[in-house]
């Protein structure tokens, strides 16, 4: 295996994001510290007393975890202090934080990805999504910068605090991963130019709520589960709650991942800026689909830092049965 650290593939790549002059490295730089901060406090939270809730909600309406705080705060000081970053958003604040007024670009983060599994040693993760700041440089940043888009990121990834720590990401020049070397304190490239298998071994979604699912998704879901059953080599249930976990199985082994809107609650839970823009850039770059049953998440334009959206990740085919499926039967309005 060539031991090439994060910073080596980047600075050989030159020009990662176009026309970046190594700001793109600085806030990879940041990432991986971040990466390497939590993942050190994830590992023994139990015994420095990090775990379990902090006793407040955030905007969503959850209860914020301790290590939600953590992750957050960590996250936005280190961009504070980054000379390239005009703006931070998180999935955790009301609203952005205007940063670097000389910064060229914003963030979009979810802090930390899972966290109902904090406590029960299941991994959780960070989600980052970058853009290049549309407000002319020199003034602060404005929400403007963080409605641009799934199509205007310049940089989405993921991190993952699982049995590796593990930092993928992409540039629109495919998915690379990196696997933190905690005898060398550098992330280390493990996964080159990673590509979604077509054929699933897994399909993973929540189905408590199948009776609040629209009619047609029902009955795709239904037939899905009969074919499933017939086949030579049946896919199995993986679902563990942390989207970051579960899309990088999916990503990695082949696999079919949903959290559906309901009819009660047709925007669903995960959020399009935070978890959906980058995911879907992500998939796509590794030759996946990613929709919210009839559209392509990177096509459905934003109105709000903390807009929600049904959520469907899985090999390009299998969406496109999904899509007519639901444009059949229930005319399922495009956002
Ligand atoms: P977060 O911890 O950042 O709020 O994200 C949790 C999300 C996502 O990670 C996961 O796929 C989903 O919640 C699981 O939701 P359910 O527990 O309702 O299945
Ligand atoms: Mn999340
Ligand atoms: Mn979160």
């Amino acid at each position: 295996m060539q031991v090439l650290t994060l910073e080596q593939f980047i600075a050989d790549r030159q020009q990662e994001i176009e026309g970046a002059t190594g700001a793109f490295s600085k806030i990879l730089r940041d990432l991986s510290l971040g990466a390497k901060l939590i993942s050190f406090h994830l590992r023994r939270a139990a015994l420095s007393g990090i775990l379990g809730e902090l006793g407040i909600t955030n905007v969503q309406g959850e209860s914020v975890q301790k290590l939600d705080h953590l992750s957050n705060t960590l996250f936005r000081q280190l961009f504070a202090k980054n000379p390239h970053m005009a703006g931070f958003a998180s999935e955790e604040d009301d609203t952005f934080t205007p940063l670097n007024p000389e910064g060229k670009y914003v963030i979009v983060v979810d802090p930390l990805d899972g966290s109902s599994n904090i406590d029960v040693g299941v991994p959780v993760g960070t989600i980052f999504s970058i853009y290049r700041r549309r407000t002319p440089v020199g003034t602060p940043c404005t929400e403007a910068d963080f409605l641009q888009g799934g199509r205007a990121q310049v940089a989405a990834g993921y991190i993952l605090y699982g049995t590796s720590t593990l930092l993928f990401y992409t540039t629109g020049k495919g998915v690379h991963g990196f696997t933190l070397e905690p005898a060398a304190g550098d992330f280390l490239l493990s996964h080159p130019d990673v590509k979604m298998p077509e054929k699933s071994s897994y399909y993973s979604f929540n189905d408590n709520q199948f009776h609040e699912w629209p009619p047609a998704l029902q009955a795709f879901i239904t037939t899905f589960h009969q074919e499933n059953r017939r086949s030579a080599k049946p896919q199995s249930l993986r679902y563990v709650g942390s989207l970051v976990a579960d899309f990088h199985r999916n990503l990695l082994k082949g696999g079919f991942f949903m959290y559906p809107g309901t009819v009660a609650k047709p925007e669903g839970k995960l959020r399009l800026l935070y978890e959906a823009y980058p995911m879907a850039w992500l998939i796509e770059e590794a030759g996946g689909a990613a929709t919210n049953g009839v559209q392509p998440i990177l096509d459905i334009p934003p109105t709000k830092l903390h807009q929600r959206t049904a959520l469907f990740l899985g090999p390009k085919t299998f969406l496109e049965k999904l899509a007519q499926t639901l444009s059949d039967h229930v005319p399922v309005e495009k956002v």
